[in-house]
């Protein structure tokens, strides 16, 4: 095992930021007042979390009352969904994509199980959203449309704004999941007609546990935690003051990286996908290199599994992701890719390498020059690798025979 830890897991979770732990501090001791409360003690700690509001308001480029503060992305996430189907009682009908984050499409069987009906729009080979499915999807019955607006396993970005355009002239609720967005890409939400939208600081150098939902002002909004008026009576439930105040300070620093994030950290990442693709044969970047967030690669190494790269990686003291699943006890490799039509031998061996604004060029050149032999030794053990090149009859890899071929599982 190395001693070395690189880390190139950010669409994971990140590191939180010093600056932000520092600021969360006192807020974990001296100053523990309750903001709802009528004295000063309380008070003072309210006029901080209004500061932070206005931090994330300000990376959002929404009003700080747009700003509801939840537990995590995936309470945001929910409570979308909750609102537009509580305060539409008469619609019966969401659209949504097969590519979404578990947090949206956990959702999609139990709706089904209600009676909703739940359309669930394609994307092409680069993962691109098949807008005139999308189109044809919305009807006088559609409560909502929700859709990632960058996808957390390939970074690949949907037109989310064009969409919210379409989903208002037909007057449908439109929520973006954008926890992979935040940080990484401009926001500027009071200039789009995006109604909701989910962020988690842990994905931007907050600490986990904490996120937020956009709820456009004038929107029809009903709160999924029911109890006090905590949050203007959008959610109830004492404020988490800390992780709030981390929240703040972690937006506020996200602004302070835009520009790093999305030229130095963009280079590290495009120097890490030709390093790794010019060095391996049988190599393929998944998704649209064009429309992606700057952070993210997805790549596929063919004929081996992309758990047994991590392991590998492991030891070096790097890690990653894979796109394959055979560990969580489901022999499907990523749905995301499976819907990209990515072949199976590529989709079983995906890794995903996504970097932050921590990560430094020699940490990619370590990353570039460790993978290699990793991939021969793998290759060299597969059934489906012979010599230089794939092995002549690759017919029975295929994850529809009923157990895994590559993994062996
Ligand atoms: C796109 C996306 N949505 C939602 C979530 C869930 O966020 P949280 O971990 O804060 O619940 C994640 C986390 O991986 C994500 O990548």
């Amino acid at each position: 095992m190395s001693d070395k830890l690189i880390y190139f897991d950010n669409n994971a979770t990140t590191m939180t930021a010093p600056e932000a732990i520092e600021a969360m501090m006192p807020f974990f001791s001296l100053r523990y007042g309750n903001p709802s409360s009528m004295y000063p003690f309380g008070g003072e700690v309210a006029d901080e979390v209004k500061k932070a509001r206005e931090r994330v308001a300000a990376m959002m480029g929404c009003e700080p009352r747009e700003v509801v503060f939840t537990s995590c992305g995936t309470e945001s996430d929910n409570t979308a969904i909750w609102s537009a189907l509580r305060t539409q009682p008469d619609k019966r009908h969401i659209v949504t994509s097969r590519v979404e984050h578990p947090a949206i499409a956990s959702n999609v069987p139990f709706l089904k199980n209600l009676g909703y009906r739940v359309t669930e729009i394609g994307v092409d080979e680069k993962g691109n959203l098949l807008w005139e499915q999308f189109i044809e999807a919305l009807t006088p019955d559609t409560a909502l449309a929700t859709f990632l607006w960058a996808n957390n396993e390939t970074g690949v970005i949907f037109p989310v704004e064009e969409m919210a355009e379409a989903c208002a002239e037909r007057g449908i609720q439109f929520h973006t999941d954008a926890v992979q967005v935040a940080g990484k890409v401009p926001m500027n939400l009071s200039k789009t007609k995006i109604d909701m939208v989910s962020i988690s600081g842990h994905k931007f150098h907050a600490p986990k546990g904490i996120g937020a939902l956009y709820v456009r002002r004038g929107m029809k909004y009903v709160p999924y935690l029911v109890g006090g008026h905590q949050e203007n009576g959008r959610r109830g439930g004492t404020e988490n003051v800390p992780y709030i105040i981390g929240m703040g300070k972690a937006a506020e620093l996200a602004m302070a990286n835009m520009d790093d994030e999305n030229t130095r950290v963009r280079a590290l990442r495009d120097r890490l996908e030709k390093g790794l693709t010019d060095s391996i044969t049988y190599t393929r970047i998944n998704g649209d290199t064009l429309k992606r967030v700057p952070n993210t690669t997805n790549i596929s190494f063919e004929y081996i599994e992309g758990e047994a790269i991590l392991l590998h990686l492991a030891s070096a003291g790097i890690c990653a992701s894979s796109g394959s699943a055979c560990t969580s006890g489901s022999l499907e490799p990523s749905h995301v890719l499976r819907a990209m039509g990515v072949p199976f031998t590529a989709a079983h061996g995906s890794i995903r390498l996504s970097l932050s604004v921590h990560n430094t060029q020699e940490e990619v050149d370590y990353v570039i020059k460790t993978f290699p032999p990793i991939i021969a030794k793998l290759r060299a053990m597969s059934p489906f690798w012979k010599g230089d090149g794939p092995a002549e009859d690759n017919s029975m890899l295929t994850c529809e025979t009923g157990s895994c071929q590559v993994c062996g599982v």
